[in-house]
């Protein structure tokens, strides 16, 4: 190891006090294959990035085109408390695009890497070095902070990798940035790679991982605990090919597991990923860590039994800590202590011998393949129980919905509420639309219910792609419940979800009144 002459301090002797997270989510988040979005949309997610409190937002990448540079300036001009980045090769057009958009902040990147250099940029080390100093003292000489990335860092010649960073310090460089490129990195050679580049550098050290081995949080992990300070994260992990490191990961698994701080509002994790999603069009697998639906979800018996008794048992973390809230779930794998708590939850109170058979029930419909929403679990129990109350209020007898091309999508819904049956129809911009409009109709008529949020998802790929649709309601009195569905047919599963939904809020209505009559 050669230790940098000119640094009297170098990063392995730092303390670092919080961990700055730099959120790329505007700029290899929009690099996702096939998402784009318009500067509004830009603008909104900035300003969300900024209310969660990340330390800088890479806005985007100024020269790709008139759009994206107008939307980050835009952005520049918020005013916001987070740091504006734009992205920029070594090159002048690039950085005067930057420069144009008011951005006080430029990330300038060029590959390190031998096969980079070779089949990419056609260009020797020396050439690489010396574009490398041209760009960061330019950017410089506009009196901005800048960072400077060696692109493929970790996949380049160690000796000419801390080269190129000391020439990048020498010529200003305010921060250099070590991208794992494609991910290649394991977290034992980030630590020793970090480790070596803090000995030789005294600015503060970023680190840019993607998933294609799904190592990316472990490395910026890794190389945080090795002398880096900042990592280059996105929300939900959206990014080029794999994706980023995710920045809820990261950060929860910083606050919870190492014991180090950062200035994000963890609370507000879920909804900025939820708001995330929506805006690009990219669904968050149900598994995902910390922001998934499943994540705080739990149906096993075992798991049940630990999470009431003790929450600690199975959740590493409390969901509200994230914005979340845990839910249980009826089906094979339910024991008597979820689903009673499932029950309770409702004020419902079964005897052993009542919950015994509750349980056997629905477990023998889940062994044959349904799904149990609330409502049924529910309407089983009243039959069970031989109380009426707790039957499904709203049942639907049937449906039919006329679509295609040059038609206007009409659905004919007949549901059957307090002792009588209702027909409508109503027109909509496609069938669900149609189907849930008409249902809703029937809802606001009897019981003053109405649809709050509806929101699909495709769990699977493919034409025969299995949707798992969640419908929230809400009524006058300002009782909100939500019910998701699952299944292969996105219109029965919109219903179905819309019908669960309504009935556990007529539920909650008629306990309410019986408490309050109590
Ligand atoms: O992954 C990467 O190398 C990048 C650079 C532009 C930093 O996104
Ligand atoms: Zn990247």
């Amino acid at each position: 190891m050669t230790k940098n002459s000119k640094s009297t301090e170098n990063n392995n002797n730092k303390i670092i006090e919080k961990i700055r997270i730099f959120d790329t989510t505007l700029r290899d988040g929009e690099q996702t294959p096939g998402v784009s979005v318009n500067a509004e949309q830009k603008l909104k997610i900035a300003l969300k990035l900024d209310e969660i409190g990340v330390d800088a937002i890479e806005a985007g990448f100024p020269v790709v085109s008139e759009g994206e540079a107008a939307a980050i300036k835009t952005i520049v001009a918020q005013g916001l408390k987070s740091e504006i980045c734009g992205l920029a090769r070594t090159v002048q057009s690039d950085i005067d695009a930057a420069l144009k958009c008011d951005l006080k902040y430029i990330h300038t990147f060029i590959a390190t890497s031998d096969i980079h250099m070779k089949y990419k940029l056609n260009m020797t080390q020396e050439q690489v070095i010396d574009r490398a100093i041209w760009a960061v003292d330019y950017a410089k000489k506009h009196g901005v902070q800048v960072e400077f990335s060696a692109e493929d860092a970790t996949r380049s010649d160690r000796n000419f990798l801390i080269k190129v960073f000391k020439e990048a310090q020498s010529a200003g460089a305010d921060r250099i940035d070590i991208p794992d490129t494609v991910g290649y990195a394991t977290p034992d050679y980030i630590t020793n790679l970090v480790k070596e580049i803090a000995f030789n550098i005294s600015v503060p050290i970023s680190m840019h991982c993607h998933d294609d081995f799904g190592h990316a949080v472990a490395n910026s992990i890794a190389g945080i605990n090795a002398g880096a300070s900042c990592a280059h994260v996105t929300i939900n992990g959206i990014g080029e090919r794999a994706g980023n490191a995710s920045l809820e990961e990261f950060v929860m698994a910083l606050h919870c597991l190492y014991n180090k701080k950062t200035n994000i509002v963890t609370e507000k994790l879920y909804e900025t990923s939820k708001f995330v999603s929506n805006a690009m069009g990219i669904i968050v697998q149900p598994n995902k860590a910390i922001i998934g639906e499943n994540a705080f979800g739990h149906e096993s018996g075992i798991h049940t039994h630990g999470i009431i008794n003790n929450p600690l048992t199975y959740e590493p973390i409390s969901p509200e800590l994230v914005g979340r809230k845990r839910w249980l779930q009826a089906g094979k794998h339910a024991g008597a202590h979820g689903i009673k708590a499932m029950l309770g939850d409702f004020g419902i109170k079964p005897s052993e011998e009542e919950l015994k058979e509750i349980v056997t029930t629905q477990k023998n419909l889940a062994d044959v393949g349904k799904s149990i929403t609330t409502a049924e679990l529910l309407s089983i129990s009243g039959h069970i129980m031989g109380n009426t109350k707790f039957e499904e209020k709203f049942k639907l007898q049937d449906f039919h919905i006329v679509t295609g091309q040059n038609i206007t999508p009409t659905a004919v819904i007949r549901l059957h509420t307090g002792g009588k049956d209702y027909i409508t129809s109503e027109v909509g911009v496609g069938p669900v639309d149609s189907a849930l409009k008409a249902i809703q109709k029937i809802a606001v008529e009897v019981a003053n219910i109405k649809i709050r949020e509806y929101r699909l998802d495709s769990i699977t790929g493919g034409s025969d792609a299995l949707a798992e649709v969640s419908v929230k309601v809400e009524d006058k009195s300002g009782n909100v419940v939500s019910a998701r569905k699952s299944g292969a047919d996105v219109v029965v599963a919109s219903v179905q979800a819309m019908m669960d939904a309504i009935n556990k809020i007529m539920l909650r209505k008629i306990l309410q009144s019986d408490n309050n009559n109590h």
